[in-house]
């Protein structure tokens, strides 16, 4: 019988996506890493966050399957085989992530955050009615999350733009990409929701000069990776009035330590890596799929380029 090792970050949850994934897959077995313990043998790999060894001591990998979206961690690895590396694709992220955007966003544009306010005054007052052209939104990244959250927004009355490497067309949302628009997408976006993976291209975009060409009185929303971020301009910017509002999913140091000047700053909501996260049943049934796919000499979807990182 053909093996497969699951390997995370922590033991528990190698246990836990061990069990999930040998009911998904009763043809294989499924074995879980263990420090020390001699190869397998395994034939594929479902990780996420795996310690490096495990690169070093399984050496029949033939392809890797990722328990999330992003591989940018997993390509950092200096041992990663250079084998065949599958990612999820959306697997029930998409609609997490709307949600997330539009929470924050309609506690904006609809004022929720001031009624909130106005609720511990025990104050009666109705805002003027939302005029969603005074929000416009760019997403940058128009992937499977980036280009559903972009959709979802525009179908709400939101203007929208979007920005990616290649000519990307979506209904409803003005499309941007490359280097050469970039400065106009950022110049007509007012709420910047980052979609993006992080690459050698993207590390460090969220910086001084992308802050200063957005509108004024901006909204960042990053729920991408922290990588993206400059923490210093970022904060400059915020405490300069000239971003009003910082939604921060994700950061450079995670957990984010306990003196990380975001925790208290009254211009920053944070949330802990959780804007979409991986549901067992739609990972489950992707990479069962996936891997036998594989084994039937078929090419799954979520290969990962190693020439542009995703
Ligand atoms: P994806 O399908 O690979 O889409 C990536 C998008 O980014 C594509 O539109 C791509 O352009 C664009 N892009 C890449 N490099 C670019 C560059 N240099 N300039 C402009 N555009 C560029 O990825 P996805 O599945 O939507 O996921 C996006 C990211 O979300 C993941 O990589 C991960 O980091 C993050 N994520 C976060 C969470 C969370 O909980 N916070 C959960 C899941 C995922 P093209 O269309 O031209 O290729
Ligand atoms: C989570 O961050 C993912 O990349 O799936």
């Amino acid at each position: 019988m053909s093996r497969i090792i699951v390997a995370a970050a922590k033991p528990e949850a190698t246990r836990h996506w061990q069990a999930i994934m040998q009911a998904a897959l009763p043809e294989f077995e499924v074995v879980g890493w263990e420090p020390g313990a001699p190869a397998t043998g395994a034939r594929y790999a479902i990780v996420w966050a795996p310690p490096k060894e495990v690169f070093e001591v399984e050496k029949n990998l033939e392809a890797i399957f990722n328990l999330g979206a992003g591989v940018d961690a997993l390509l950092a690895l200096p041992n990663l085989p250079d084998i065949p590396l599958f990612r999820l694709q959306d697997a029930g992220m998409s609609s997490q992530m709307t949600e997330y955007v539009t929470y924050h966003l309609a506690s904006l544009s609809r004022g929720f955050a001031t009624y909130a306010e106005h609720q511990r005054q025990a104050h009666w007052q109705q805002l003027p009615p939302p005029s969603y052209r005074n929000w416009p939104v760019g997403v940058m990244g128009l992937g499977l999350l980036g280009r559903h959250v972009a959709q979802a927004v525009a179908a709400l009355g939101y203007p929208v733009a979007g920005w990616a490497r290649s000519p990307r067309q979506l209904d409803g949302v003005e499309a941007f990409h490359g280097a050469a628009q970039f400065k106009r997408f950022l110049n007509r976006t007012r709420v910047l929701v980052n979609l993006l993976p992080l690459t050698e291209d993207t590390r460090g975009i969220i910086n001084h000069e992308l802050l200063a060409s957005l509108m004024p009185d901006s909204v960042i929303i990053n729920i991408a990776r922290g990588g993206h971020v400059v923490d210093e301009d970022l904060l400059k910017a915020l405490n300069a009035g000239r971003i009003q509002l910082a939604v921060l999913d994700v950061f450079n140091q995670e957990p984010l330590p306990a003196e990380h000047p975001y925790w208290s700053h009254p211009k920053v909501r944070v949330t802990p890596h959780v804007a979409a996260v991986t549901l067992d049943d739609h990972a489950a049934e992707q990479i069962s799929q996936g891997i036998r796919s594989l084994a039937q000499g078929q090419t799954p979807g979520g290969l990962v380029s190693r020439d542009t990182g995703y």
